[in-house]
């Protein structure tokens, strides 16, 4: 158990629900019927983090993650299972949890400092850290219920840090933070994990997850689809979610049965070819590398503007040679292809695109036309085919494609008409990628020169 920081057996979690709330009383008041439904958002959760390792916990709204993480930290009891914990926790849970509203930041301090077992004169021996650290001036003393979001989360997270834990415990929260905060906190999290602190963060932020994390875990249904690494969770992760619903217990079961074996200490889970290939001493994924098209990649967040005389439709990508793709290359070209339909005629007609990352941060885009030099006008009823050749100089991961129409109406600029997560495509990782990050592929090529060494001519 020593090298073993948490330790989950068999646990299973069951909430009663009630159709109305009387209900819950007529069961109080009348024991031996009960009128609740069972929901199990747990079932039979087998998982051992060892000492010293960053977890990442993902799965979609309402896959049991929380509920999971309540049960680590006690809050919660199991219904099933048995739970080990080995080491001082400190959690930092979904916004609400351990504050009270009513007290204000300094009040909270203390009153979370004790609940985390710290004693009262090391609280005031860490305060001004504590309040240096979460930066919210004046508001220290100013009740919590006044707070933003971002401002609880900066006194949350910098009360939660300062009691020197052996397990720290992130759930989602940061995510409310400013992005200077968010990069604060990560800094922080990253020297805890190397003094050997084991960490469990749930992120719904696949480079987070990514960058943070040396394993993850796929909790999906309350169940625990797959341990591995996090970059294979994470596209297994987005499989799911993108997946229709009468295919996604196929794929489900397509994860379940994968295999699981340990390599160098890392659980990874593999399928029949990747273990063979594995075995054959490689470590790249063959099946990862082709381009090709899934049908069920596809957007589930479009969204068009209402349209102000032209329709924008059938976004999608292809190969320079006309092949539809949405698994796409690094370092290749394509083609973003859509159609527009104009409804009435339109000047000063410009077509624009955008590629985003998955938290809709802009990664660059291009108009057909410069803003001074725009299309003089396009007649009612026209119909085109409009087409953005790129270069693809992103790192592996998934992107997403906006689509636009400028035009002039009443003299000024405006959307005609835009769709929004219009196309999607993931760009795949290739062998020995493991090395790169963020989102633009810069072509980096790193050298290594020693200072004594002898030039030759
Ligand atoms: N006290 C409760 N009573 C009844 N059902 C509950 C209770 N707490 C959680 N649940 C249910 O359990 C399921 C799992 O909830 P949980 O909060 O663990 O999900 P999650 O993975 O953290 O989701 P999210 O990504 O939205 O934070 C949900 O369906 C939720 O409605
Ligand atoms: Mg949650």
């Amino acid at each position: 158990m020593s090298e073993i920081a948490i330790s989950l057996k068999n646990v299973s979690k069951c909430f009663k629900r009630y159709a109305r709330p009387v209900d819950r009383l007529k069961e109080l008041l009348l024991p031996g019927k009960s009128r609740a439904d069972e929901f199990w958002a747990l079932r039979d959760i087998n998982l051992e983090v060892p000492k010293g390792q960053a977890l990442g916990i993902v799965g979609r709204n309402g896959s049991g993650k929380s509920t999971l993480l309540q049960i680590i930290v006690k809050t919660i009891t199991p219904t099933t299972g048995e739970i080990r914990v080995n080491g001082r926790i400190s959690a930092l849970l979904e916004l609400g949890s351990g504050f009270n509203p009513e007290f204000t930041g300094r009040q909270n301090v203390f009153f979370n400092g004790r609940l985390l077992g710290l004693e009262r004169k090391d609280i005031e021996a860490k305060f001004d850290e504590i309040a240096g650290f979460a930066d919210i001036s004046d508001f220290m003393e100013q009740p919590v219920k006044t707070y933003s979001s971002g401002m609880f989360v900066r006194l949350a997270f910098a009360v939660a840090i300062s009691v020197e834990p052996d397990i720290f415990i992130v759930d989602e929260a940061l995510a409310v933070g400013d992005e200077a905060f968010q990069r604060k906190c990560f800094g922080r999290i990253q020297a805890l994990q190397e003094r050997g602190v084991t960490i469990l963060f749930v992120s719904h932020s696949a480079p987070s997850v990514i960058g943070l994390c040396s394993s993850a875990v796929l909790i999906d249904k309350g169940e625990n689809l797959l341990v591995s690494t996090p970059k294979k969770v994470i596209s297994n992760y987005q499989k799911l979610i993108y997946a229709p619903v009468d295919e996604a217990e196929k794929i489900r079961e397509k994860i379940r049965n994968g295999r699981h074996f340990i390599k160098n200490d890392i659980v990874l889970e593999a399928s029949q070819e990747e273990l063979e290939y594995l075995n054959s001493s490689q470590t790249k994924a063959v099946d990862d590398f082709h381009e090709t098209y899934d049908p069920n990649f596809i957007p589930k967040s479009t969204l068009s503007y209402v349209s102000c005389g032209a329709l924008i439709e059938k976004p999608y990508v292809t190969t320079i040679e006309g092949r539809r793709v949405n698994v796409i290359k690094r370092r290749k070209e394509y083609i973003y292809t859509y159609s527009v339909k104009f409804l009435k005629k339109i000047h000063g007609v410009r077509f624009g695109m955008v590629i985003k990352t998955i938290e809709g941060f802009e990664l660059g885009g291009a108009a057909s036309h410069s803003i001074d030099n725009p299309i003089e006008y396009i007649d009612q009823g026209k119909e085109l085919q409009v087409k953005f050749r790129f270069y693809c100089s992103l790192q592996p991961g998934v992107y997403f494609l906006n689509a636009g129409i400028l035009g002039r109406l009443n003299h000024s600029e405006v959307f005609i008409h835009r769709l929004v997560d219009a196309a999607m495509f993931r760009v795949q990782p290739e062998e020995s990628d493991t090395s790169r990050s963020g989102y633009v592929d810069f072509c980096v090529e790193s050298q290594i020169l020693s200072f004594n060494c002898v030039m030759e001519e």
